[in-house]
């Protein structure tokens, strides 16, 4: 995919609900006490693994200015750890992450060529956006993460992986759905590949590691189960069918949700222990610039 084209698609994604859902970022909520109770499920749910490690990674440095690749809306997280430059392709989220989650400055640009001097950034981190990033452009993104990071910082990025695990095997067994709800309906997965080849790109650039841990393997939120096979995979297997049954009747309730998001979480600990790094859908990395 050239820039051009990926500029095509994520304007007409911004436009589709779930786009316009990363456009608001992750603002967190304005009423103070949700903000307390969204901050304690994320300390222990599977929703709060992504925040969970941001604040790992971030929290044992020192503060100092962080780029944000693909930061669509922006995430307001970042902003407790320093100032916060925003890159993305589209300019509409590029506005929320200035204007409500506080980012320093939006710039609109390719994370492949970005527009910064050599040695600029203490951090340099990303939410969701290598899996988008197409596999002939990785090693290109990671060259310029490399050059824009200062010797000695970080670099922290949840990464969207393909997986060997029983579910994204039975959903790839359907390509056009795949192609469909796996790739384009979730904004763009054009550069998915295993989590050992995303390990062994950041190794060959001469990053160290810092921490690596799973996202999640079968075990997903509720509302990932709904934005995947809520469409034609329902007609393809009974238990994708109660599966979505399931998720839709526990997204119902913001308690219960929370709640099952939490168990959820303690279950995904003990799958993770017992599986392969393989059957791992999504990587948590940070490594260091020596
Ligand atoms: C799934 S969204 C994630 C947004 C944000 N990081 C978050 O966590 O909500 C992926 C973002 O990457 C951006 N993106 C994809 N390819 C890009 C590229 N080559 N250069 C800059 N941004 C890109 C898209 O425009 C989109 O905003």
């Amino acid at each position: 995919m050239t820039s051009g084209a990926a500029k095509d698609f994520y304007h007409k994604y911004y436009r589709t609900e779930k786009g316009a859902m990363w456009a608001k970022g992750h603002m967190g909520f304005a009423n103070p006490l949700l903000n307390c109770l969204s901050e304690i499920r994320d300390l222990i749910s599977i929703v709060g693994k992504r925040q969970r490690f941001f604040k790992k990674v971030l929290k044992n440095n020192k503060k100092g200015l962080i780029l944000d690749l693909g930061c669509g809306g922006g995430y307001k997280l970042f902003t407790r750890y320093g100032a916060v430059i925003g890159v993305d392709l589209e300019i509409a989220p590029l506005k929320n992450a200035c204007a409500a989650c506080a980012y320093k400055m939006a710039v609109n640009a390719d994370i492949t060529s970005l527009p910064f001097e050599k040695d600029s950034f203490d951090y340099v981190v990303s939410s969701d956006v290598m899996g988008h990033i197409p596999l002939d452009k990785k090693n290109l993104l990671l060259s310029e993460i490399f050059r824009v990071l200062k010797p000695g910082g970080a670099t922290a990025h949840a990464v969207e992986t393909a997986s060997a695990n029983f579910l994204y095997r039975f959903a790839q067994e359907y390509p056009q759905l795949f192609q469909k709800s796996f790739v384009e309906e979730i904004g763009g997965h054009f550069g998915l590949e295993m989590p050992q080849a995303v390990l062994d790109r950041f190794a060959k650039k001469g990053f160290r590691p810092i921490r690596v841990e799973r996202l999640w393997g079968f075990i997903w939120p509720t509302e990932e189960y709904l934005y995947r096979f809520d469409n034609e995979y329902k007609d393809k297997s009974f238990l994708i069918r109660a599966l979505v049954a399931v998720s839709k009747a526990l997204n119902k309730n913001i308690v219960i949700h929370a709640l099952v998001n939490v168990f959820l979480g303690a279950v995904n600990y003990f799958v993770e222990s017992l599986t392969p790094l393989s059957h791992t859908q999504g990587l948590l990395l940070a490594y260091r610039k020596p």
